[in-house]
């Protein structure tokens, strides 16, 4: 996958802001992942020559998060907070629930690919549990119910 020149701009502007380029690798691999939904190995080449470093670098880097993506997944990623204060307040009990909901178990792509469903460790909205968070939203104080017709209404 070609790194658009938008993209490309975006990642160049980043670089920018730091005295050594590899500061703005993480910065330049969330760009990416939002323009393409998943890092291919292709495009950690590129990224790999944009950044002057070997592709198994970035990769080590990709596969190191878990916020990046090293195979496509669904259009959605909804992720539930499993963490303890989030447990404790029914976390795990909405996984399943969301799991039941949507025919997949966690780690799974609905078969549309409309979502996939995971689990994620603390995201720093403890006083909110239980929560979620899809793509770049996130959902607090949550019910199986609520959580139920927030997934109904990804598209
Ligand atoms: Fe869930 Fe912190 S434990 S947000």
């Amino acid at each position: 996958m070609v790194i658009s020149d938008a993209v490309r701009s975006a990642i160049d502007a980043e670089i920018a802001k730091y005295p050594e380029k590899r500061g703005a690798l993480l910065a330049a691999l969330h760009l990416v992942q939002r323009e393409h939904g998943w890092i291919a190995p292709e495009t950690a080449k590129a990224i790999a020559e944009i950044f002057e470093i070997r592709a198994i670098e970035v990769m080590e880097v990709v596969t190191f998060y878990n916020m990046f993506l090293d195979r496509p997944q669904g259009r959605h990623q909804v992720r539930v907070c499993t963490n303890l204060p989030c447990s404790l307040r029914g976390a795990r009990e909405l996984v399943h629930t969301l799991e039941q909901h949507l025919g997949v178990e966690a780690g799974e792509t609905t078969p549309d690919g409309r979502i996939h469903l995971g689990h994620e460790e603390c995201l720093g909205a403890c006083a909110w549990a239980p929560m979620m968070r899809i793509d770049d939203t996130y959902y607090e104080n949550l019910d199986a119910e609520q959580a139920k017709k927030i997934l109904d209404s990804l598209k």
